[in-house]
This record gives structure tokens, sequence and C-alpha cells, in this order.
């Protein structure tokens, strides 16, 4: 199994390019189902989400090729198995992505239940429910959610709670729905307004994308077309807190400060001076970080993504702080692991309470998903001595080349597969 060795204490110094968003751009594949014409995306980041993504895609008929780096092109022309099956699904929630579209265009699917996972329960009910308001008929079977609907019709939903894939997943099949379908408490995330960009381009009329309320109407067919996704929010608050907690001077390149104004708040208070310009950010961090409290809610306020690399930095903070996870049940999980590295952390129900020390000890730690495994990077990078990380197959599945990047910035990091 791969592991990470970092060796700490050296500031974050230089640029990097940002990767295209994963979040942005899981989605924006699975609109691929729902024409017959080959639709190409742009600035698709290699990461194995994207590649279990493409598999996916392809057991279903859809023809994936990779012209070039960072491109993909897919063509549904014909769909011949519409499943997802469970050994896909459990590896990548976000593959309960094709229901939506599958159901849209071929009136059938068939998705394994994803089950739990490490960060919580993450049920589904709110994707069901507005799949059966559009007039599905969805039975859940042996794990699978087997959904059948001749022609899906126009619905007012409104979702109990704000849910990124739900919005996504119930947008997708409404573009080729009979009549005008409105997502009320819609979540309002920039990858949604990305995708919804993307299906306008193919076609689709949607308006609203990025408020609580979106509205679209159906069209009978969708055409192909050409995508560029949007750089990647939470790649780019990894590197800017990673920056911070190192006392480093970096410039982020394709990126965007309009992405992450809640992150650029925070890390302006925890001491950094940031300016930016329309594609890019800098960052430069002269004395210790202030500890700040934070809160994690749907976009635009703080994002849950961002939680677990605030975490590292508040254990050598100056100051106590109080971080609230609000979205998901079980998303403190790195606490355990950076506690190995002598962090002062108590846990009191869904809120960490951190006070500051002046270093954390290298240690060896073990990542458990992919946000807490990014924490476990930025606490290597300012620990004192050596860090190893075990299990960043969590970190591969949502960070493009992080080794490559971190070095390029004057990170002492290493990938090895030895035991
Ligand atoms: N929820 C339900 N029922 C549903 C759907 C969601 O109760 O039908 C609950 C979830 O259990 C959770 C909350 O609603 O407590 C919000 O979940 P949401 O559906 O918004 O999460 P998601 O769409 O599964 C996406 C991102 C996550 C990110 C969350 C929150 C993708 C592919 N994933 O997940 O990204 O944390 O939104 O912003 O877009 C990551 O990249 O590391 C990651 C986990």
């Amino acid at each position: 199994m791969q592991k990470l060795i970092i060796q700490g204490g050296f500031p974050l110094e230089g640029q990097i390019s940002i990767s295209g968003a994963k979040n942005a751009a899981l989605p924006i594949l699975c609109a691929a189902l729902l024409t017959r014409e080959s639709l190409v995306v742009d600035n698709v980041p290699d990461l194995q989400d994207i590649t279990t993504m493409q598999s996916l895609l392809q057991q279903m008929g859809v023809n994936v090729t990779t012209p070039a780096s960072s491109r993909i092109e897919l063509c549904a022309s014909h769909l011949t198995h519409l499943v997802a099956p469970y050994e896909m699904v459990k590896t990548m929630r976000a593959a309960i992505l094709v229901l939506g579209p599958l159901l849209a265009r071929a009136g059938e699917a068939n998705i394994s239940l994803p089950g739990g996972c490490a960060i919580g329960l993450r049920p589904v009910d709110q994707h069901i429910k507005g799949l059966q308001a559009m007039g599905a008929d969805i039975a859940i079977k042996h794990g699978y959610i087997q959904a059948v609907a001749k022609k899906l019709r126009g619905a007012r939903i409104v979702f109990d709670i704000v849910t990124v894939t739900g919005t996504e997943n119930l947008m997708m099949a409404a573009t080729l729905a009979e009549g005008i379908t409105t997502l009320e408490n819609a979540a309002r995330e920039p990858e949604i307004v990305d995708l919804a960009n993307c299906l306008r381009k193919m076609g689709a009329k949607i308006h609203g994308a990025g408020t609580d309320i979106i509205t679209i109407e159906g069209v009978p067919v969708l055409h192909g077309g050409e995508y560029n996704v949007m750089p990647d929010r939470i790649e780019t608050g990894t590197f800017l807190v990673a920056a911070t907690a190192t006392g480093g001077d970096i410039r982020l390149l394709n990126t965007s400060s309009n992405l992450l104004d809640a992150v650029l708040d925070k890390l302006t208070e925890a001491g950094a001076h940031i300016e930016s310009a329309e594609n890019w950010i800098h960052l430069h961090m002269t004395k210790k970080p202030q500890s700040i409290n934070l809160r994690t809610a749907p976009y635009p306020a703080f994002p849950t993504d961002m939680q677990a690399q605030f975490m590292s930095l508040n254990c050598i903070a100056d100051g106590t702080a109080i971080i609230t996870e609000t979205i998901f049940e079980n998303r403190l999980m790195h606490v355990q692991e950076l506690k190995r590295m002598n962090a002062d952390i108590e846990v009191e129900g869904n809120a960490a309470i951190i006070h500051g020390i002046p270093k954390l000890d290298g240690a060896h730690v073990m990542a458990t998903d992919l946000r807490a495994s990014a924490s476990l990077v930025i606490a290597g990078l300012t620990a004192q001595g050596e860090t190893l990380i075990d299990r960043i197959y969590h970190l591969d599945r949502g960070y493009e080349n992080i080794e490559g990047k971190l070095s390029a910035l004057g990170a002492r990091i290493r990938r090895t597969t030895s035991s």
C-alpha cells in the first residue's frame, strides 16, 4: 500500500496551477448520458474518482476516450447496460449521479444503494423522492434502486435538506422531462452552476442555478458540445491553508478567489495576506497563525470539505478555537490521528475544541477519508520531524499529483510503496 513521507518545517514557496474541480467534473461526465451526441470535457483532473466514473460509464456502453491530457470525450449513442454495480458505487458515492440522467434518457436505471461511508450515513432519499415526484416508479430490491419511468414529468420539488448531488441528479433528470420542474431549497454550490452551464451548452433550459430555486424547462433532446470544467475550489483552499500553516508565500494559478469567499475570510482572520485577480490567488504569511472558530454549512457558508484542513491549522495557531461540523455526522475522524501528532483537541458531539500548541510532532498516521488525508498532509508539513501517512488512496481520489505540486512549492515529500 502506498504511503507519503513528509519532513516537516519547510515553508511552501512558489507557484503551481490548480486542477479542474473533481466535484464539478463528476456530474458533468454523467451529463454525457443525456445525449446521443458526443460531449467533450476539458480541464478534467487526473484522479481515481474520475477513472472510476469513466469505467462506470464505459460499462453502460458509453464510448470514452482521452484525446489529450485533461480532456475526455464521451459518446453515449447506444446505452447497453443501465446498471451501476455495487463494486463501483461502494468506492465512489458520486456514482448515484447516473440515476437521474439514465432515467430521463433511457427510462430505466438499476443503481446500487451506496450504503454508509466513513464520514456519515449519507442517505439518498432526496434523490429518490424527487424522481418519484417526476413520475418515476422506484423500488429498492436486493440493495439496488430499481427505477423505471416511461417519460419523466416536470414537478415542483422542495428538498427537505440541502443536497449537492441530489440537486444535480434532479436538475439533469429534469432537462429531458416533459414540462417545467422547480427545485426549491436547492444547493447553491459553484459546481451546480458549472453543471448547469454545461447542460445549457447542450441545449437545456435552466434558470436560477446558484440560487435556492432552480427552474428547468424540459426539452425533447439535448445535443453534444464542449465544456471546460471550473477550477477546484477545495484543492485551492487546501494549498492556501498549507501555505498559511507553514508561513509560506505561494501563488496559485488557474483558479478564482470568487469561489471561496468564506475560506479566504477565515485565512485573513488567521493572519494571511491575500491578493487575487481574475485567475490567480497570492497568499503570504509572515507570522504565527491566530486560531479561528468556524462552523460548516451549505454554500456560500464555510464548506465541510475544508473543515479538516482548518483543524490542522488551528492545532498550531495562537489561542483556542471551536470547529463545528454540521453537514456530516462523522467527519471528525482526523482528530484521533492529529492527536497522535500531539495535537491538543477535545471532541464534544459535532464540535472540536482545539488548543493551539507551538509545534506538532511527526508521527505515523492513517488517512481515513479524502479531506481528512489532506489535513494530515498539512499537519505533516508543519510538524517537527518525519510524518508517515498510510492509506493515501483516499488522497488520490481527490488531489491530482499532490506530492508533485507540494514538491514544486519546496515541500520535502515523497511517495513510497514499502510496507
Ligand atoms: N442527505 C440526506 N439525504 C439525501 C442526500 C443527502 O439526508 O438524499 C444528507 C447527507 O447525509 C448529508 C447532507 O445531506 O448529511 C449533505 O449531503 P450532500 O448530498 O450535499 O452531499 P453529497 O452530494 O453526497 C457532495 C460532495 C461532497 C461534499 C458534500 C457537501 C460530490 C461528488 N460530493 O456530496 O464532497 O462534502 O457535497 O458539500 O459533489 C469530497 O469531495 O470530499 C466530498 C465528500
